[in-house]
């Protein structure tokens, strides 16, 4: 849609007012220090933090792996299925007033089986909490579960043995944590066999590591989207793959600046991939530890770098285009946002 101009003093207005949807969070990384003391609480748990904003001035990282240990801290509250339920419902609520319409949700069975939950308890809170804000909120909100790449082929594939008899409660999957050292390689077995099954696939590459990991997620887990994929600016071959293909990049911006990816939010490359032609979205990945919810991710990054109404309407439209939506669904959503954009004054 060709979409009028919008001062820039309106487009805040217009950013959050935008219908969207989310297609790169981590389930984990909604947990606000609040809610990690409330559950604590209930679960009879002290932290290593003496208050909520002891915890919240800890968020300060000079890398992916900083802000793992301290995200991996957060998981340790959560002990029951209705904690798992909380987690999910308090951030669709607060997805749903950032006008998200849809959202595909990141989360891991393996860091809970390592503190020796039962994976069944973590997918039937998250998908109870999923189908409940179908009709509290009118949001469409699905599963994808994450391999933890630091972990082994043969845990990957126990982790997904875990979870098939709770198969339709299950989306995709995808490929999360540290990934220096970690290539898309390293899983490119069970990434086929969740492909047999089925499964959509995603992966994270090209977050800290080298466009290198971008191609074999491509090639070798045939992923349908990159998560991140910021990396791929240095590749030209394959700035052009992605653009031909129209390939969806994941992107998260102030994550980007908290995990200090780029120096400063006015040196991020959105807008030169949208150039390019890429399919990006906008997403928080870990939205209480990096500074904001998805709203605050347009916001900040089209103040930044001086984006238009023009590209606010495609990164909208690429998120629902990139979707696990049916097509039909997709074509409401984008109804929706032209609609939006029509009556924008
Ligand atoms: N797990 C949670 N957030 C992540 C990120 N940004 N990259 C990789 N793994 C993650
Ligand atoms: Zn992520």
């Amino acid at each position: 849609m060709k979409v009028k101009p919008v001062a820039p003093d309106r487009l805040p207005e217009l950013l959050r007012a935008m219908p969207k949807a989310e297609l790169h969070m981590h389930i984990e990384g909604s947990l606000e220090p609040e809610l990690i003391f409330q559950l604590a609480g209930r679960n009879g748990m002290t932290l290593d933090y003496p208050d909520v904003e002891s915890l919240r001035r800890a968020y300060v990282f000079n890398n992916l792996q900083d802000f793992l240990d301290i995200y991996h801290t957060g998981t340790t509250v959560l002990r029951t299925e209705q904690d798992f339920y909380d987690m999910t419902h308090a951030y669709l609520a607060r997805a749903h007033a950032d006008n998200v319409l849809h959202a595909e949700i990141f989360f891991d069975t393996q860091t809970h089986t390592g503190h020796g939950l039962d994976a069944s308890v973590v997918v039937n809170g998250l998908h109870r909490a999923c189908v409940d804000a179908q009709a509290a909120f009118g949001i469409n909100a699905s599963l994808i579960m994450c391999f933890l790449r630091h972990l082994s082929e043969r845990e990957a594939f126990e982790a997904l043995e875990q979870v098939l008899p709770l198969r339709e409660k299950i989306v995709g999957i995808g490929l999360a944590s540290s990934e220096v050292g970690h290539p898309p390689e390293k899983f490119a077995r069970v990434f086929a066999r969740c492909r047999e099954l089925g499964f959509r696939l995603v992966a994270h590459a090209g977050e800290e590591g080298p466009p290198a990991y971008i191609w074999s997620a491509l090639d070798v887990l045939k992923v349908e989207r990159i998560d991140h994929g910021v990396q791929a600016i240095h590749d030209p071959a394959l700035m052009r793959r992605l653009a031909d293909a129209r390939i969806a990049l994941t992107v998260c911006p102030l994550s980007n600046i908290k995990l200090c990816v780029f120096d400063d939010l006015s040196q991020h490359n959105l807008g030169r991939m949208l150039d390019a032609g890429i399919a990006a979205t906008i997403n928080s990945d870990d939205p209480a530890y990096f500074g904001g919810y998805i709203n605050e991710n347009f916001t900040q990054t089209f103040a930044a770098l001086g984006l238009s109404a023009q590209q606010a309407w495609q990164l909208s439209a690429n998120s629902f285009n990139a979707s696990f939506a049916d097509d039909s669904v997709k074509r409401r959503y984008l109804e929706r946002l032209n609609g939006c954009f029509e009556t924008f004054r």
